[in-house]
């Protein structure tokens, strides 16, 4: 399927329009497999950020703060988008550790060496090989030497689970990744110690499931199978540190 939203600017001005920051939080927020699926997300990038003694931590595409509500392990932040209603959102739910700022990924008004580390979720995929390096080289730019960088990654193996549109109503860009290419592209960029971890399996079986059910029993069991590693895992949590 060719997406209808590509390039930078288009995606930048789709995620601007307020119907879909609104409807954003309310789907990838809202059904118990997102919730499920965010939870997983969030406890391992928490997990990776505890290791790392993080002071100063940077999330890239902040969104509504669907991940950064739930990150615990660091002791301050900044969080940035280019939308004014995505961070409005972001701002309801913010702790007091958050300062929020408008601005452009590919162009990040920070001097160079300044985090310990970057979180972006559900944001680098979407941007075109070119367009990843640009942005890989400015996001390394700002980290010290020996931070650490974590991102996610769709599954191209497991296309049929469905994940065939990305965005909310539209249809974004997303290119998708096996370990193999996740890795060798990080190592492209001269990021070092890439590991490569699969995040969520049973995507097809919790899906359907979580859809008809609620509940915190069905929650939780989802919660155990989907770490269960049988299978091709529905998505990847890439993380890599600033060589030093
Ligand atoms: C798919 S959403 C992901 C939000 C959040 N990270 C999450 O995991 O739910 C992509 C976000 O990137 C923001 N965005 C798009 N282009 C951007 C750019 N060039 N610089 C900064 N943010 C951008 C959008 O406004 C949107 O909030």
């Amino acid at each position: 399927m060719v997406a209808e939203i590509h390039g930078k600017d288009q995606i930048m001005r789709y995620y601007s329009r307020p119907d879909v920051a609104e409807e954003y939080q309310q789907l990838r927020g809202g059904s118990l497999f997102r919730q499920i699926r965010t939870t997983i997300h969030a406890e391992k990038i928490d997990e990776l950020l505890a290791g790392q003694k993080v002071k100063k931590l940077l999330e890239v595409g902040v969104g509504t703060a669907r991940i950064s509500r739930k990150l615990r392990n660091f002791k301050g932040a900044w969080g940035i988008d280019t939308s004014v209603a995505m961070l409005n959102e972001a701002r309801k739910v913010l702790d007091a550790r958050w300062k929020l700022k408008k601005c452009d990924a590919f162009h990040l008004p920070f001097e160079d060496n300044e985090f310990d580390a970057i979180v972006s979720t559900r944001f680098t995929w979407h941007f075109n090989k070119k367009e990843r390096a640009k942005l890989f080289e400015e996001l390394q730019r700002v980290m010290r030497p020996g931070a650490i960088i974590i991102t996610d990654a769709l599954n191209a193996e497991v296309e049929r689970y469905g994940f065939k549109k990305t965005g909310i109503n539209g249809n974004v860009f997303a290119v998708k990744y096996t370990p193999e290419t996740a890795e060798a592209e990080f190592r492209s960029y001269g990021f070092s110690d890439v590991r490569v971890f699969p995040a969520m399996y049973f995507f097809g079986v919790i899906k359907a499931f979580s859809e008809r059910g609620r509940g915190t029993y069905l929650k939780s069991a989802f919660r155990i199978l989907s770490k269960l590693p049988l299978g091709k895992p529905y998505d990847y949590i890439i993380a890599a540190k600033k060589t030093s």
